[in-house]
């Protein structure tokens, strides 16, 4: 479609300089989507544009150029309003249109110019912690993105920086030893809730006991010196926790696997480097012990230069420490053109002190392009952060829980139960501006009528179950002559520049809102137009439309990592 629009534009470029003369040569008639269905499919404000310059009423102006233009057939133009050209494209241009989603495996989606080979940072939950909603909002939103960066035809690794390193293992691992559990083979089986447990009771005792504590901070020290006891331990913790967090995968459906776990523990070795390159090459100041470097442009209330602490005055290193060696490591061992982080956009700070002090030290060049994507807070419905009766965040697993009790209320089957589980609570975090805090509520996001995953998946279902009547060997799209195949087919064209433009803005609302308009123009389309009961071309069409709205209906809830059962 997009080589019919640069068509239609180029007649519309001719009409204006044989109306107007050479002056306006190569003035773009900016052809946008019409505003309202009776507009027909597209519309220019030229004319109101050329008023002024021309000194000329628009509506004269335009009236002049719909004389002027021939547009080959493509589509018809008309005079409307204060001075719009109101532009509805031919049927047979529609019809070839959807024609060419059935040559096409990608649905139109081409590759890009330049593609680029993307780190996409996400999920990112703690050993030994349990996964909340946060860690559900990268998960589902950093899947997503994955999906389409690569759909569009880029190179995606998939990096799940998973917080495996740090001080509390120090205490985790005295807690252990001291009470005998010193079998890695045991310790590396304990469930969630077990080791939920084992971290309170290691936290109690770190709090009450200062003998515990002080051993606890050796331990951190035997720990990073690869003491062997200690170090098997501890990757008896990594591994219980990274079962639990894989299960989870498995049961949200998402592309994440075993070997995408990039931890922060890998970076350890590296750190004391990036301590002394910061200092060699000037950057590192020492502030109440602990050194820091001070990024330009970053100030506190106070109007005082923010640190970023690289090395704690105890003598750890920090968080900002191995995102700084991460950095390293994917531009120079990956070689990636752009980076995208998937995390609470109450991080961003972090991040845009991280990326700039990383530009400073010159490990960052200018053609690697860093995207923090932040996203909102999850909240109750109280309108508050969701937390539970008893006031503790609400784990993932009760929450996929809860989806999965309210999707057993209208369907059967445990795998058409999940699917519909995980459609409402993704598309419900998928549909909102990511930088939004949004409701979690069950009932609202469920439904199988009004914007929802659920509600999508019963559009897939409803076309297969059509088109399961009538089986064809191939599919011929004939010119839609009904206006409601027309607005279908119109639709149908939308999908390639929708994927386009999420994996340019990293904003999958914009493919939700397209798939929901598709869904829309579907209904309309059943309203007016039988299928089954239709006979000849006119039958074939409209089959021929409904398997086009099905491929793209389960590419693009596919895109969003929802699955599209043909019957529910
Ligand atoms: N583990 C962190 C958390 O739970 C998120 C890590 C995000 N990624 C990163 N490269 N810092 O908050």
């Amino acid at each position: 479609m997009h080589q019919h629009t640069l068509a239609l534009s180029a007649h519309l470029q001719d009409a204006v300089v044989t109306c107007f003369g050479d002056t306006y040569a190569g003035i773009d008639p900016e052809l946008r989507p019409a505003t309202r269905r009776e507009f027909g499919h597209l519309q220019s404000n030229l004319p109101l544009r050329l008023a002024g310059p021309l000194g000329l009423p628009p509506r004269e102006i335009g009236a002049r150029l719909i004389d002027a233009v021939d547009p080959g057939g493509l589509a018809t133009l008309e005079l409307a309003g204060a001075g719009f050209i109101n532009i509805t494209w031919s049927p047979d241009v529609l019809g070839a249109a959807v024609g060419d989603l059935f040559t096409d495996p990608h649905l139109g989606v081409r590759t890009p110019e330049t593609r680029q080979r993307v780190v996409v940072d996400y999920s990112s939950p703690n050993v030994a912690k349990q996964m909340h909603v946060g860690h559900l909002r990268s998960t589902v939103i950093g899947d997503s993105l994955a999906r389409v960066l690569t759909y569009a035809g880029h190179e995606v690794v998939r990096q799940n920086h998973l917080g495996d390193w740090g001080t509390q293992f120090g205490m985790l691992v005295e807690e252990l030893l001291g009470e005998g559990l010193r079998d890695p083979a045991a310790v590396s089986g304990l469930d969630m809730a077990e080791l939920l447990a084992l971290y309170q009771r290691a936290k109690a005792r770190f709090d009450d006991d200062p003998g515990f504590a002080d051993s606890a901070r050796r331990r951190v020290v035997a720990l990073q010196s690869g003491e062997p006891t200690t170090l098997a331990l501890w990757q008896a913790l990594v591994d219980a926790s990274m079962a639990e967090f894989d299960a989870v995968y498995g049961r949200l459906g998402v592309l994440l696997t075993g070997d995408d776990f990039d931890g922060e523990s890998r970076y350890n070795p590296q750190l004391p480097g990036i301590v002394d390159d910061l200092r060699t090459s000037g950057l590192l100041t020492e502030s109440a012990g602990a050194q820091v470097v001070y990024p330009d442009g970053f100030t506190g209330r106070d109007g005082a230069a923010l640190p970023l602490i690289v090395r704690k005055a105890d003598g750890g290193f920090g968080y900002a420490a191995t995102d700084l060696a991460t950095i390293r490591h994917r531009v120079d061992d990956l070689a990636v053109d752009r980076v995208v982080y998937v995390v609470d956009h109450r991080q961003s700070q972090h991040f845009d002190m991280v990326f700039a002090v990383a530009r400073a030290a010159g490990w960052l060049p200018e053609s690697v392009e860093v995207q923090h994507i932040g996203f909102g807070t999850v909240l109750g419905p109280d309108g508050r952060p969701f937390k539970t009766r008893s006031g503790e965040t609400v784990t993932l697993t009760a929450l996929l829980d809860a989806a999965e009790e309210a999707a057993a209320a209208s369907y059967a089957g445990p795998e058409v139960v999940r699917a519909v589980a995980n459609a409402a609570v993704k598309y419900a975090d998928l549909s909102n501006h990511l930088a939004r805090d949004y409701v979690f509520d069950l009932a609202r996001m469920s439904a199988t009528t009004g914007e929802t995953g659920p509600y999508l998946q019963y559009a897939h279902a409803r076309v297969s179950s059509i088109l399961a009547q009538a089986p064809q060997q191939a599919y011929a799209v004939g010119t839609p002559s009904h206006p409601a195949e027309q607005r279908l087919a119109l639709e149908l064209t939308g999908f390639a520049p929708v994927v386009a433009k999420v994996a340019d803005t990293l904003e999958p609302h914009h493919l939700t809102a397209y798939l929901y308009g598709l869904a829309t123009a579907l209904t309309g389309f059943y309203e007016s137009c039988p299928v089954l009961k239709a006979e000849g071309e006119v039958r074939q069409t409209r089959l021929a439309l409904c398997e086009a709205t099905r491929r793209v209906l389960s590419a693009g809830l596919g895109l969003l990592g929802i699955e599209a059962p043909r019957r529910m």
